[in-house]
């Protein structure tokens, strides 16, 4: 069965009667109003206020399948099951329906629809803790459907519990979660390994068992005294992952020959010339590029270039390792690694495995864009090696010091020099120079990680007061600039913190004194008048015909929330498609300055502006 017959089949079965969902768009991979994240890492991402109360405008029963890149993963890719990228199936009733229809629903689309084997599926239930009781009703549920006890096993916070912080402990206050009921696949041909523990088990990470989908209970919010409270409304937040669903259809435990990377991993046997599975490292290789470049058209697909901060830097981060993987194969950064031909020809093999999804997308840009910053790595590596041989012609001493700084500078890894320093010297660079390059890495990414804390959370939307006012302000602004500058400016992104609003848009050269201060003026002239801020949940296209401003890509005939600043009925100064949330009326903002701006690309345009 291909991907896609998957995830038809997914769709269908929750939208027919009498399940009964509304199939929603996906949001985008990177977050265009949420400045706590950096990518779309779960499809409830989006759903938050909605499981929270909000009525949601497609209503209770939503479904959908979202594309998500999780960063935490990227160390493990290279087996045959992790991936930094892939698409989540995902089902959610918002204070509707609960366990017994959850459990009993995936258990008749896995075995019905996907006619997976009974005695191959294994569940896990969440074994409780002091505040949250053992999830027996599952078990019941469980049993009631007939999995076996053996079958059935209990697991703490780490395994059994869902929220975008993880674990209840590490919830920040707000944040909603709950327990969870996960579903594994077992490939009776994997034999468990010991290198894993003695006992094998669903969640012993050996590979035998695939988790291919996993319900969540969201029911509690952290309150500030650190206790969980019971939300008002008890909701169901599904996920399984598509590759891995696909995998256990096929009865095969190797993602990476599911139909979404098979083309890629024969276009690399192609030019290779080896056999994907004759070496476990070549296979390593194969499947790190190809998830790595997937990851990356996706990404340059949603706007992301190559950079130093942020998803720019992810992107770069991933176009380097891969270039590394396949240099460390062929032995020369100057042939077959940067070839871009083989680059270009991935790039195609992605595209044309998601048909829908790049519909109209200029497959040479995202083509160029990567081998851009593949042949500036390869200058970069250049310039790095010339560096190392002049100090080893020098003979001057290599230490960890300079291995971290040649990696640091040039991105080139420690195996890399090591290579070059072995050819050139005929000996090995010793234990301690290692040593002292991981201690200084580790040091460093330390570091990174406590500046960029917060911001792998998965979308801990923050919704203060200040940040609230800055999203309205934003619409103003957007408005005001469409009137001002003209109809070609449209938002291509948005980034808002508690200090201050950043504003992408079209627009081909930087604002004029004058032109600034119109906009500065009419956006305050807004503000003054206190119009008020209201929303209305009704269908797109009906939203566009109003003149609404819609950018996303959501499905024509969806239900959207519609923001409207002003009388939505009669005279209004802005219309717009947007999940909120926003002030009530205009007069809560104070004034809006615009204080920087900067010209970002080609006819993109970025404005920064804050309250007074
Ligand atoms: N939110 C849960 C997850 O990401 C289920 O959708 O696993």
């Amino acid at each position: 069965m291909t991907s896609d017959e998957v995830r038809k089949k997914y769709i269908n079965f929750f939208k027919l009667t009498p399940k009964n969902h509304k199939e929603i768009s996906p949001a985008p991979l990177v977050p265009t109003d949420d400045p706590t994240t950096l990518f779309t890492s779960s499809g409830m991402q989006q759903l938050v206020p909605y499981l929270t109360g909000d009525p949601h405008p497609e209503g209770k029963r939503l479904v959908n399948s979202q594309p998500c890149l999780r960063l935490e993963d990227m160390d493990k890719v290279g087996d045959n099951r992790h991936t930094t990228f892939f698409e989540m199936l995902g089902n959610w009733s918002l204070g509707d329906y609960f366990k017994e229809e959850q459990l009993v629903w995936f258990w008749e689309f896995l075995t019905k629809e996907l006619s997976l084997p009974k005695e191959k599926l294994w569940v896990s239930v969440f074994e409780g803790t002091k505040e949250v009781p053992k999830d027996e009703e599952s078990v019941k549920i469980w049993e009631k459907i007939g999995v076996p006890k053996e079958r059935i096993h209990f697991y703490g916070v780490k395994e059994n519990w869902w929220s975008r912080s993880g674990p209840p402990d590490k919830m920040p206050v707000g944040e909603i979660g709950g327990p969870d009921s996960e579903i594994f696949f077992e490939f009776t041909q994997v034999k468990h390994d010991p290198k894993y523990g003695k006992e094998c088990h669903p969640n012993c990470g050996c590979g035998r068992f695939l988790e291919i989908g996993n319900s969540v209970f969201i029911e509690y919010i952290k309150k500030k005294d650190g206790s969980l409270e019971e939300l008002p409304q008890k909701n169901v937040d599904f996920g399984g992952g598509l590759e891995r669903t696909t995998a256990a259809v096929n009865n095969n435990p190797d993602i990476y020959q599911t139909d979404l990377f098979k083309p890629m991993i024969e276009a690399l046997e192609k030019h290779f010339d080896i056999k994907y599975g004759s070496e476990k490292e070549v296979d390593e290789m194969y499947r790190t590029v190809a998830d790595h470049i997937r990851a990356s058209v996706f990404l340059v697909q949603f706007g992301v270039k190559p950079g130093n901060k942020l998803q720019g830097y992810v992107l770069r981060r991933l176009l380097r390792r891969s270039a590394t993987k396949t240099y460390l194969k062929d032995r020369s950064f100057k042939d077959k690694s940067f070839d871009s031909k083989k680059y270009k020809l991935l790039v195609r093999r992605v595209i044309d495995s998601y048909p829908a999804f790049f519909k109209g997308a200029d497959q040479e840009e995202i083509e160029q864009e990567i081998v851009r910053e593949l042949r500036r790595f390869r200058k970069t590596i250049e310039q790095g090696i010339k560096k190392l041989e002049k100090r080893m012609s020098d003979k001057q001493k290599i230490d960890g010091k300079f291995l971290f700084d040649l990696h640091q500078t040039y991105g080139i890894p420690y195996e890399v020099t090591e290579e070059i320093f072995q050819k050139a010297r005929g000996k090995k660079l010793t234990e301690k120079d290692r040593e002292e390059f991981d201690k200084k890495l580790e040091s460093h990414q330390e570091l990174s990680r406590t500046a960029s804390a917060g911001m792998f959370k998965g979308g801990l939307a923050d919704s203060s007061a200040e940040v609230t006012r800055l999203h309205t302000a934003t619409h103003l602004l957007h408005a005001a600039l469409r009137k001002v500058l003209g109809e070609h400016v449209q938002q291509k992104g948005s980034n808002i913190t508690a200090e201050r609003l950043r504003f992408d848009f079209t627009h081909p050269q930087k604002l004029t004194e004058d032109e600034t201060k119109r906009v500065e003026d009419l956006v305050n002239e807004q503000i003054q008048k206190d119009l008020p801020v209201s929303f209305e949940a009704i269908n797109l296209n009906k939203a566009i015909k109003e003149g609404a401003l819609a950018f996303f890509g959501e499905k024509y005939d969806q239900k959207v929330k519609v923001y409207t600043v002003g009388d939505p009925e009669g005279k209004w100064f802005s219309k717009e498609v947007c999940g909120g949330p926003h002030v009530s009326s205009t007069s809560e903002i104070g004034r809006v300055k615009i204080f920087r701006q900067e010209k970002i690309g080609a006819g993109i345009m970025r404005l920064y502006a804050k309250t007074e």
